[in-house]
């Protein structure tokens, strides 16, 4: 589980430095920084899996995504006694993601590259310039178990550094070269461990979204992110998984209906929801989009493979607020599984998550455009330190 999250130059997100539970609760007004704190997470995850750098080129480029403020906000700044300006170390910025966890914990800091001294047409690529890996929570030079620094990584082994590799691409994290579980079993369990994070960001139920059309099934212990698998993922449930919670969960947003699956003779598998009243069940064509949606949510939550975080962003869009009680009840049975991150600001589904004793509710909010947990102060700031 990640005990921590910190992030560093994000957008709004200055210097923020969260504490995580089994299951916590995003919320805040527009604006408060909640879909980039969700981007941060994105970015962390794309480190390992090798695709940070044209992430970031997808938002605009890593200059854009710097935070757009001075380093130091000073106490006459903050009560308007003087203008608030830069410095000049402004200019040198680093994006820095990480988190500790109960295993190892992670850091990256990435930078802009300056121009390289050969015709290149990547010169305006973000270079990684430092990772970290140590063990604890807090980064100290005795915790530290693997360092990189800029292209050389090295691993402790009975308190003596061993470098591993001199010649680490700039442009790629350490986890997609340095990966030997001999050499450095900590890389291989984090990059396992980090692989392993599933987001859910607004599923499509236009008339052609994926989740509507019948698709050819094979066993799926993972729904898509897109729900194109919705049938097989249900079918999958029912056969190895949650049959019961399956079931309980659609009776108790739609009480009385039913969901199965039908399979053609050359495999497709569509959906079939049978509602009270009806003389036939409809297909997923002919469901409500909050029907449908609903419905990936069952499928995406019951998983019968629990990532080791499941991180789900605004679930509630296009949910009726009688549907989200249940929701609310669902993301609980699987936080008993997974980590979950919830970003939500829909009141029926934040009461019911904030009433399990687990939920542990981040409030954002906003001071002087930077985004800043709400009731947080020294006491309760979870114990952070950056790699040097
Ligand atoms: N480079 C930047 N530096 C500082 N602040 C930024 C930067 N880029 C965006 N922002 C701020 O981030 C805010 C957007 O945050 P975000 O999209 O996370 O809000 P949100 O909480 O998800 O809001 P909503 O509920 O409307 O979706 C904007 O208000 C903008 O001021
Ligand atoms: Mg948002």
């Amino acid at each position: 589980m990640i005990t921590t999250l910190a992030i560093n130059n994000y957008r709004s997100l200055h210097d923020i430095i969260i504490p995580m539970g089994p299951l916590n609760l995003v919320t805040g007004a527009n604006g408060a920084g909640k879909s980039n704190l969700y981007k941060a997470l994105r970015l962390l995850a794309e480190t390992a899996r090798g695709g940070v750098i044209s992430s970031l080129a997808n938002e605009g480029g890593l200059s854009t995504t710097f935070w757009a403020g001075p380093r130091e906000i000073s106490d006459r700044m903050k009560r308007g006694e003087v203008n608030i300006e830069g410095t000049p170390a402004d200019s040198s910025k680093r994006l820095r993601l990480g988190f500790a966890s109960e295993a190892f914990s992670y850091a990256v800091a990435l930078g802009i590259t300056p121009p390289v001294p050969y015709p290149s047409a990547f010169n305006l690529d973000p270079e990684i310039k430092r990772e970290s890996i140590w063990q604890g929570p807090r980064h100290r030079p005795a915790s530290a178990l693997v360092e990189r620094i800029d292209h050389v990584v090295k691993v402790k082994r009975s308190r003596q550094w061993e470098v591993i590799s001199k010649h680490q691409p700039m442009f790629e994290s350490m986890f997609t070269q340095v990966a030997d579980p001999q050499q450095c079993p900590e890389v291989l369990s984090l990059k396992t461990f980090i692989n392993n994070w599933r987001f859910y960001d607004h599923f499509r139920t236009d008339s052609q979204a994926p989740a509507r059309q019948p698709q050819l099934g094979t066993r799926t212990t993972v729904l898509h992110h897109d729900g194109r698998d919705l049938a097989a993922a249900i079918q999958t449930i029912i056969e190895i998984g949650a049959e019961e919670a399956l079931y309980d969960a659609i009776d108790d947003a739609f009480p009385g209906a039913s969901v199965s699956v039908s399979i053609s003779n050359d495999g497709h598998f569509t959906l079939q929801f049978k509602q009270r009243g009806l003389l036939r069940p409809l297909s997923a064509k002919e469901l409500s989009d909050g029907t449908l949606r609903y419905l990936l949510w069952v499928a995406a939550l019951l998983t019968p493979r629990p990532p080791s975080l499941m991180v789900i962003n605004e679930p509630e869009t296009s949910l009726h607020p009688d549907l989200l009680p249940a929701l609310g009840r669902l993301i609980k049975t699987a936080a008993n599984s997974t980590q979950v991150w919830v970003v939500s600001h829909a009141k029926p589904l934040i009461s019911s998550l904030e009433c399990d004793t687990r939920c542990n509710s981040i409030y954002l909010e906003k001071t002087l455009s930077e985004t800043t947990i709400a009731g947080q102060d020294l006491l309760t700031t979870p114990s952070w330190h950056w790699p040097s």
